[in-house]
């Protein structure tokens, strides 16, 4: 997949831009705060529909505007091209296909495929279990529309079903099979969910661990585990999930009804990595957990691949300045030559660029764009 042009009005800190012949490796060069990272979120809304720095569409709307457009032209291997369009509201987004509004986000959602690679990413092995869960339902749904639609059941159903235990434990209402219909209804997204989780972690974990060995001159072995209130051996397909789900549900039916909240469920997923046997987060030096993130994103790389019969567009926010030299070059070089790829620094001598292709480069200045090749 390349983008071949871009388009933003009103975008974050871009009033207005126009891009066209985006070449395979382009580097965006500026100061901090002049617009390269919203230059990247632009490119990775239209692959997902939402950013990766916010939940509030509206602030990706510049300061004093209404809305936002985001426009990208792209071509696939087929040599087929797509135009994919967002317009941003303050309250709502509409998103376009060839020009025609899509009643679906999900029409829309991974249409194109970006694999986005931030300091941040420290996190999927340092952060939170809601960081981790967010990033695996974020990779699912980039490849799966059924995932991402029976994650909002899940998510809509919980809600209900808390809502619904709250005026129960208040004596506003009494009706058991009620709870029964929700927590089937829980079960049957929640076990498809559980199971493709399982699954994608299985993925992840082959292509990871082969990366992850390399990258370490052959000294580690990675291994990534799926915590999950579903046991394992229920886990084979997403009916048996399903039935373990509700059975554990019915042995918190007690407990819920005196909370008055859920108190089980897949919203407690979690994933732990281990490196030769040891628990990364917990004992990894911050080197290794780099190193584990880094090895996490290529085999997403992997994945998509596999699954697309194509490369994501790459995006690469400001992670050469934190990476030393071996690390770097072994990150480039396992990018094939077919892959597009947009790399932000506010220094261009950090990036090797006699190991990647001539890039194009996009000097940032406040919201605005100059290119030039790497020669000036
Ligand atoms: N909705 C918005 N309207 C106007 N400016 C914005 C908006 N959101 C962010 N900005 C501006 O964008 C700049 C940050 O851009 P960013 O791409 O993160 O910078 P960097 O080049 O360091 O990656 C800041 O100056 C910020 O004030
Ligand atoms: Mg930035």
């Amino acid at each position: 997949m390349k983008l071949e042009e871009l388009k933003l009005d009103h975008f974050r800190n871009y009033e207005s831009l126009s891009i066209e012949n985006l070449s395979n490796v382009n580097i965006l060069l500026g100061d901090n705060a002049q617009g390269k990272t919203n230059f990247l979120e632009a490119i990775y809304l239209l692959s997902l529909g939402k950013s990766f720095r916010t939940t509030h569409d509206s602030e990706l709307i510049q300061s004093g505007s209404n809305e936002a457009l985001v426009e990208g032209t792209f071509t696939r291997s087929t040599k087929s091209k797509i135009k994919l369009g967002l317009k941003i509201k303050k309250h709502g987004k509409i998103a376009y296909l060839n020009q025609l509004e899509q009643a679906r986000m999900s029409d829309f959602i991974g249409q194109i495929n970006t694999v986005i690679f931030s300091p941040e990413d420290l996190n999927i092995v340092k952060g939170t279990p809601a960081y981790r869960r967010h990033y695996l339902d974020l990779e699912l749904s980039s490849i799966s529309p059924k995932y991402l639609n029976e994650l909002r059941i899940y998510q809509r159903t919980l809600k209900q079903k808390n809502q619904y235990l709250k005026m129960m434990r208040e004596g506003r209402s009494s009706d058991e099979v009620y709870l029964d219909v929700l927590n089937n209804d829980l079960a049957k997204s929640g076990g498809y969910i559980a199971w493709a989780r399982n699954k994608n972690i299985g993925e992840l974990e082959e292509s990871a661990s082969d990366i992850h060995f390399r990258l370490t001159q052959e000294k580690e072995q990675l291994k990534i585990i799926y915590l999950s209130e579903v046991r394992s051996e229920s886990l084979d397909s997403p009916e048996d999930a399903a039935d373990a789900l509700l059975t554990i549900f019915k042995g918190h039916r007690e407990r819920e009804l005196r909370q008055g909240v859920t108190v089980a469920g897949i919203q407690h997923d979690d994933l732990s990595f281990m490196i030769n046997g040891t628990n990364v987060a917990s004992f990894g030096s911050q080197g290794q957990k780099r190193s584990v993130s880094i090895s996490l994103k290529l085999s997403e790389i992997e994945i998509i691949k596999k699954i697309r019969h194509e490369a994501p567009i790459l995006l690469l926010d400001d992670i050469f300045s934190e990476l030393d030299q071996s690390r770097q070059t072994f990150l480039i070089k396992s990018f094939e030559k077919e892959v597009q790829i947009f790399i932000t620094t506010t220094s261009i001598n950090d990036i090797d660029t006699s190991i990647i292709e001539p890039p194009l480069i996009i000097a940032v200045n406040d919201g605005e764009i100059s290119t030039r090749g790497i020669n000036g």
